[in-house]
């Protein structure tokens, strides 16, 4: 039985002469909750991005559920939540959930359930029969977390889930992340929120594409003589520029 939901084996993007993921390694168990944490520019969009077969490596190799990506049949098994909301401005929330649950192959009464479970997760019960282009930044952001979830993936990517959500919705979907947890699904997330590490099983801390720490939240603040990931991610930075 495969352990691991993820590997990343010297993953390097290039675009042109910028090199965006500079030989990623990393191994994702099953069943964690795995952040990606770094700056903005870090390369955590190109990785997951690379993960769920949306661009193309240009070395190194990727596995997402044992198979190597790109590769389409894993895609009814995970989740992706673009950091880019993706949703059709011209469908309502319930527009937006059926049609997602219906390129997943989702019965009627499925797709009705997981609307009501997922409306309820993310707070948006009373916007159900809203169009998405009605909604402001943040609630659209939480319509298409919920469609990324559609299809009870065991997988899940979920680029910056939590950015934009006020501090009160973003505990709450923390606390959900955990129910998915415990029945065993993996979440991959990135944020660059240092203090949202504290959920995570285990964190990597990229920076310009490189890895800077990898383990629990503890070991990296105690592996850089820090009090805090904040502090912990500077020390490391500079360490790595004195070389
Ligand atoms: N299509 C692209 N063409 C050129 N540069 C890109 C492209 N996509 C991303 N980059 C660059 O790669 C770096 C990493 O980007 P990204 O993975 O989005 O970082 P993060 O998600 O950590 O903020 C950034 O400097 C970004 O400008
Ligand atoms: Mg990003």
């Amino acid at each position: 039985m495969q352990s691991l939901a993820v590997e990343m084996k010297g993953l390097t993007k290039r675009f042109g002469a910028f090199t965006a993921l500079n030989g990623l390694s990393l191994n994702i168990e099953k069943g964690a909750i795995y952040g990606l944490l770094g700056p903005n520019g870090a390369g955590k969009t190109t990785a997951i991005k690379i993960l769920c077969g949306l661009l193309k490596a240009s070395s190194g190799e990727g596995y997402v559920l044992g198979r190597r990506v790109p590769d389409r049949s894993v895609l009814p098994e995970i989740g992706y939540m673009p950091q880019e909301t993706a949703l059709y401005l011209d469908l309502t929330v319930h527009g937006n959930l059926t049609l997602y649950g219906e390129l997943f192959g989702l019965s009627r009464s499925r797709i009705a359930e997981r609307e009501k479970e997922l409306l309820e997760f993310v707070a948006l019960e009373k916007w159900r029969d809203s169009l998405a282009s009605n909604l402001s930044g943040g609630m659209k952001h939480r319509v298409s977390l919920a469609c990324s979830m559609i299809h009870e993936p065991r997988l899940l990517f979920l680029d910056e889930p939590t950015v934009g959500v006020d501090p009160e919705l973003r505990a709450s979907f923390w606390e959900y992340f955990d129910v998915l947890r415990r029945k065993g699904v993996t979440i991959v997330l990135t944020t660059h929120y240092m203090d949202e590490a504290q959920h995570c099983d285990r964190i990597a801390l990229l920076r310009q594409g490189q890895l800077l720490a990898e383990g629990t939240p503890a070991d990296v603040i105690k592996s850089a003589g820090a009090v805090n990931l904040e502090e912990a991610f500077l020390a490391l930075a500079k360490r790595e520029e004195a070389g």
